[in-house]
C-alpha cells in the first residue's frame, strides 16, 4: 500500500493531511493509534541501520520523546560480534546522544577493556556495538514502563536483526525483562539465554555495580564466560 493510514502520523511534515469527516466533527474522538503496531510496521520496513535510525527519529508516538533532548540510537562498531543492550539513556546520554557515556558507561568501557574489547575497536572481533531498550531518557531516570518497552521493542528486534551480532549481552533487569521476558538479575546473570536465535548473556548493569562493588566479582566471571564463548565460536 502506498499511503498507509499511519504515515500521516509518522512523517514529520506530510505534504497534505487528509482529515476524515468524523474526526473533524465537534466532539468526535480521534481514533486510537496502536503505537506498537506502527512501530512494528516502520521498524520492519527499515532495510539497514541508517534507515532504522531515521525511522526511530521520526517516530512520534512515545511520550518519552517529548521530554528528551536526543534520540539515542547506538554507539560502537555495527559489525561487532557482540551487541550490548542496556536500559535507557540517562542524563549524560540524553545530552550527548550516545548510549553509556556517563559513569556507568565509563565502567562498562573499563569492564570491556579488561577482556581486551571496546566500543572504539575497529577490529570486529574485539569491538562491541551498544544500544538500549529505550532511545529516550525517562523523566528523572524512572524505570521504563511496560507499555513504553512494548512500544519500542519492535525497533530493538529490528536493530538486532540488522546488526546481526553473534552474541548479545543484556545489561540489567530491564533488558532481561524486555528481551527474555524475565526479571531477577541476581538469578539470571551468568546464565545464557536466547534472543532472536542468538546466545544472550544477562549481566549486572554497570550502574548496579557502581552501587554494589562487591558484585564485580560475578561480573568478572560473566565477562570471562563471554570471552570464552567468543573464543569457542
Ligand atoms: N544506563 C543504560 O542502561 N543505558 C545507558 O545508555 C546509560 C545508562
Amino acid at each position: 500500500m502506498n499511503n498507509p493510514w499511519y504515515e500521516v502520523v509518522v512523517q514529520p511534515k506530510p505534504a497534505a493531511k487528509p482529515v476524515a469527516k468524523a474526526e473533524s466533527a465537534p466532539g468526535a474522538k480521534p481514533a486510537e493509534i496502536d503505537g506498537a503496531m506502527v512501530a512494528r510496521d516502520v521498524a520492519s520496513a527499515a532495510g539497514d541501520l541508517a534507515a532504522l535510525q531515521s525511522a526511530l527519529e521520526a517516530f512520534e508516538l512515545c511520550e518519552l520523546k517529548r521530554g528528551a533532548r536526543n534520540t539515542v540510537f547506538a554507539d560502537g562498531n555495527p559489525a561487532a560480534r557482540v551487541m550490548v543492550i542496556g536500559e535507557a539513556p540517562g542524563r549524560d546520554e540524553d545530552i550527548q546522544g550516545k548510549p553509556f557515556v556517563g559513569r556507568a558507561g565509563q565502567l562498562l568501557d573499563r569492564m570491556l577493556a579488561a577482556i581486551d574489547m571496546g566500543r572504539n575497536e575497529p577490529d570486529a572481533d574485539r569491538s562491541v556495538y551498544i544500544t538500549n531498550i529505550l532511545p529516550w531518557r525517562p523523566p528523572q531516570n524512572r524505570d521504563p514502563r511496560p507499555e513504553e518497552m512494548g512500544m519500542m521493542l519492535p525497533f530493538v528486534h529490528r536493530h538486532i536483526e540488522l546488526a546481526e551480532p553473534q552474541m548479545i549481552v543484556l545489561m540489567g533487569n530491564i533488558a532481561c525483562q524486555a528481551l527474555l521476558g524475565k526479571r531477577g538479575i541476581t538469578r539470571l546473570r551468568g546464565n545464557w539465554g536466547e534472543v532472536l536465535g542468538r546466545p544472550a548473556l544477562p549481566m549486572f548493569h554497570p550502574a548496579y555495580l557502581l552501587r554494589n562493588p562487591h558484585a564485580k566479582r560475578e561480573a568478572w566471571a560473566d565477562l570471562l564466560a563471554l570471552q570464552a564463548r567468543l573464543r569457542a565460536l
